[in-house]
């Protein structure tokens, strides 16, 4: 076998600036020793709750909090970081410099899942600051096309980093001796697809044009999609789109009337703007059921989105029974 190439040979070759490659380089140095943190579990006496909650309402585990604080230090250490935010802190935070880059985050994704040791992540995005003053809160709502680079690491069986910068969706594989390995050159999705993710629990809360469209999908070769569908959930944002991205599908997790004046559960800045731009690279689509989530201009931080993204003709048919009412 060939020897593979690292994460700054990769970046050696590519277009983006300079200082985009340093802040990915940071990034990608604290989502391995992230790996540890999570791979550690019991041992480290990582697991479990915190006791509170946060800027969200959500429980806090222990380990939301420990990855927070390690990606935030990293960050507000990198040079040409001016902010960041992450879905943890309630508001951004200011590092003092001027002009580079903002980064937002989900430190750790899939929190329910960290004790019973199923795959997590972290999920990232990167936006241009503003020049010659410090960032304030608005210059964080940027749409998503703005991002200068999105990625995802995914702590799994195998830990791996998923970015894309100036185009294409690139994959590393976490070595035994902690370097980022070029593993998937270049991932893309296909249109087509018999599989779908959404939480099924949710199905009696759902507006009618996602219950149209589920359950074409429950009804098979017998329905009116005349294919058999394939169902998984990850219950990981991160776990689902990797798989997504690896042999395509349909990840869904839309507005529902449990909390009918949220529009979704998930978050915009931190969770849907970086996997839309991953997905779109790769050739899929993502939309809030209609309009691409890269569309989307945010009005507040933590401002959450109905997300439908995956192989580019599912989400198309998505957008037809959500136009059809
Ligand atoms: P987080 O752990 O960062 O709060 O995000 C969890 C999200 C996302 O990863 C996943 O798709 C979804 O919540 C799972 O929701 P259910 O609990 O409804 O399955
Ligand atoms: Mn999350
Ligand atoms: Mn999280």
């Amino acid at each position: 076998m060939t020897a593979l190439i690292d994460l700054a040979s990769h970046l050696a070759g590519d277009p983006s600036s300079p200082a985009v490659k340093t802040v990915v380089t940071e990034i990608a140095a604290a989502c391995a020793r992230i790996s540890r943190v999570v791979a550690g579990g019991a041992i480290l006496g990582n697991l479990g709750a915190a006791g509170i909650t946060n800027v969200q309402d959500e429980e806090q585990k222990k380990l939301d909090i420990l990855t927070n604080d390690l990606l935030s230090d990293a960050l507000k250490a990198c040079e040409p970081v001016a902010g960041i935010a992450s879905e943890e802190l309630e508001h951004v935070e200011t590092t003092g410099r001027h002009g580079g880059y903002l980064v937002t985050f989900d430190p750790l994704d899939g929190s329910s899942n960290i004790d019973v040791n199923v795959s997590v992540g972290t999920i990232f995005s990167i936006l241009p600051a503003p020049e010659g003053r410090e960032p304030t809160e608005a210059d964080f709502l940027q749409p998503g096309r703005h991002q200068v680079g999105a990625g995802y690491a995914v702590y799994g069986p195998q830990t791996m980093l998923v970015l894309t910068l100036t185009s294409g969706v690139v994959g590393f594989t976490l070595s035994a001796d902690d370097r980022w390995l070029l593993t998937h050159a270049k991932s893309t999705i296909p249109a087509d697809t018999a599989e779908f993710a959404i939480n099924m629990s949710n199905q009696r809360h759902w507006a009618a044009p996602i219950r149209r469209y589920v359950d074409g999908c429950l009804q098979g070769k017998e329905g009116p999609r005349a294919k058999n569908f394939n169902m998984r959930w990850v219950a990981s944002m991160v776990a689902d789109v990797h798989r997504i991205l690896m042999r395509g599908g349909i990840f869904m997790y839309p507005w529902d009337a449990r909390e009918p004046t949220k529009p979704g559960k998930l978050r915009l800045m931190y969770e849907a703007n970086p996997m839309a731009l991953i997905v779109e690279r790769a050739g899929g689509k993502a939309t809030d059921g209609v309009t691409p989530i890269l569309d989307l201009a945010p009005s507040k931080l933590h401002q959450r989105v109905p997300v439908v993204l995956g192989s580019a003709n599912e989400v198309d048919e998505v957008a037809r029974e959500t136009v059809a009412g």
